[in-house]
């Protein structure tokens, strides 16, 4: 039968304790000036990068590697972290969405029947992310579902849309919504009553995350939901294009804004009876809407008005609240996780992050499962972000305050494993402000070092890594790596994570002098972390877990 207890590791030893750093957005890449990891002074992960040649690599970091679709899909939090937890690889939620909208199978669903059952009466309302950087949704996805409920009997339908600029390059968003507007219209020629309804920058409207700040969910709320917003246009196109150039916002920040008739009246409130799908198949950015879309009991802003409607989520997001409670696709069932099999086997665990990133190594660690596993053995802390700032204001964000709880967790002896994301890299790179990254990666690097040096005076062992690329390059690239230059000349700066591979840096006092990485993982991915740091933990991962990394030569 099935049992947690994880056989011994015939040469390491336990009792070890083991630092795990994530770097976030922290890929490699040929040294250049769009290089901010290259450009930063980074002497610890440089002194980790020239050190012993069997104690770091590369690992892959997107793609097929971590469950995506395809190899064009560059990596995420998400998907990373999941990965790096699980130490398998799981198909993710966008390649779910695929097959089930693929299969039709997701028409045959309790979730599509659940809504289906408004399209006589109601209007049928999609939001989300509008683009194809297939982080959090894919605009294909999108106009398949609006194919695929107006065929099935939805007569009235609106879209809410987040313009993205992060996961794809700002200013894309117009395109992006000439031809969700093309689409729609084609469905109107078709005697549908299709619109787009309201609008806004993904950062300032709706996709919050790790309930950092409820004034973001509830500025979509208002557009979203009761049709009130400080911006009123009769068309997305001229809405999306009149606020980049007259409130100088980006894609990201684009302020809310409804839609309205000639007459002034928003064209798509959600009213009593309607249906309303999230689109977006990641959970973090859309667990915050899902709970004020979804329970009756909600404090975290007024309201004011609480439709009777039929939600469903594209996937569930939260397996663990059961939210949303109706889905149109069953999310990936992440299931034994290294997390649950260590702290089963007494390995003691400390995790921690600032608040934007909080959750990745708590809760997409544990495969998308909130809370503790044991709380007698685990200990998670969050430290509040900055909010109402974008991050290249305060570049150093918390990874001080990070390496120090880290510190102290690993000198207390309380802790077998200290687990930690230093966000730098990735929230100041998605700004797309070069300068701002260096100094994010500068932050980041030190933060390393406290950690390293606390693993040194306890005699620990210390693994770092990233969860994909985003620092490493800051240019959008032709496919010889040239930067490409807008019309202006200027280069495009690219906002997005990459599809670079990511270190794995292997060490400290503790480590036994005999491990080394293998030479016979071909093309290893973050899945292989997971097994790896059950060795230094003393243990052999379970059979069906991704090989380790690591061999153990004697000398
Ligand atoms: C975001 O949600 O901020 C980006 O779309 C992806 O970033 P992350 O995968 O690093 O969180
Ligand atoms: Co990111």
């Amino acid at each position: 039968g099935f049992s947690w207890t994880l056989p011994d590791h015939p040469k390491l030893p336990k009792g070890k304790t083991v630092a795990l750093v994530v770097l976030d957005g922290w890929g490699e890449a040929n040294a250049d000036k769009y290089n901010c990891i290259h450009v930063a002074q980074t002497p610890v992960m440089d002194s980790l990068k020239n050190g012993a040649p069997e104690r770091w690599r590369l690992v892959k970091a997107h793609g097929t590697a971590v469950g995506l679709p395809s190899e064009d899909d560059m990596g995420n939090s998400e998907v990373g972290h999941n990965a790096l937890g699980a130490g398998r690889i799981f198909a993710q939620g966008a390649k779910l969405v695929d097959l089930a909208l693929a299969s039709g199978k997701i028409y045959d669903g309790e979730g599509f029947n659940y809504i289906k059952e408004c399209f006589d009466k109601g209007t049928l309302h999609l939001i989300g992310l509008l683009s194809d950087g297939g982080v959090h949704s894919r605009l294909d996805q999108v106009q398949l579902l609006l194919k695929g409920a107006s065929e099935r009997g939805a007569k009235r339908i609106r879209v809410h849309i987040l313009t993205d600029g992060r996961d794809v390059l700002d200013g894309s968003s117009v395109g992006f919504v000439e031809t969700l507007e093309s689409d729609l219209s084609q469905l109107r020629d078709k005697g549908i009553d299709a619109r787009i309804a309201s609008g806004g920058g993904r950062m300032y409207v709706t996709m919050d995350r790790y309930e950092n700040d409820w004034d973001v969910v509830k500025r979509g709320w208002d557009a979203q939901v009761l049709g009130e917003a400080p911006y009123k246009f009769q068309n997305a196109v001229e809405a999306v294009k009149t606020l980049r150039a007259e409130t100088k916002a980006s894609d990201q920040y684009l302020p809310p804004f409804v839609i309205v008739d000639e007459s002034g009246k928003s064209v798509g409130p959600v009213v009593d009876g309607d249906a309303v799908v999230t689109f977006n198949f990641r959970a973090d950015r859309m667990v915050m809407l899902a709970k004020a879309l979804e329970y009756a009991d909600f404090d975290k802003f007024d309201r004011v008005r609480v439709p009777k409607i039929r939600y469903a989520g594209m996937l569930q997001y939260d397996g663990e609240l059961k939210l949303p409670s109706h889905y149109l696709v069953s999310p990936p069932e992440i299931e034994r996780t290294s997390g649950e099999y260590l702290v089963k086997n007494g390995v003691r665990t400390f995790a921690c992050s600032e608040t934007v990133k909080f959750g990745h190594v708590t809760f997409f660690w544990n495969g998308n499962r909130s809370g503790y596993f044991d709380e007698t053995k685990e200990e998670y802390v969050e430290i509040p972000s900055d909010i109402g700032i974008t991050f290249n204001v305060k570049p150093n964000m918390k990874a001080l305050e990070i390496a120090e709880k880290a510190r102290d967790a690993i000198l207390s002896g309380k802790f077998d494993q200290v687990r930690v994301n230093l966000p730098n890299g990735d929230m100041v790179g998605h700004t797309g402000d070069i300068e701002a990254t260096v100094v994010a990666c500068k932050a980041a690097d030190e933060a390393v070092k406290i950690i390293l040096d606390a693993i040194e005076q306890v005699g620990g062992i210390y693994l770092v890594t990233a969860d994909h690329g985003n620092a490493e390059d800051m240019v959008k690239r032709n496919k010889s790596g040239q930067p490409l230059l807008d019309k202006n000349g200027g280069i495009q700066i690219l906002t997005s994570h990459t599809l670079q591979p990511v270190p794995v840096a292997i060490g400290g006092p503790g480590l036994h002098p005999g491990v080394k990485f293998r030479s016979d993982i071909q093309t290893p991915g973050l899945a292989n972390v997971a097994a790896t740091v059950m060795n230094f933990h003393g243990f052999e991962a379970p059979a069906d877990y991704e090989p380790t990394l690591i061999e153990v030569v004697d000398n």
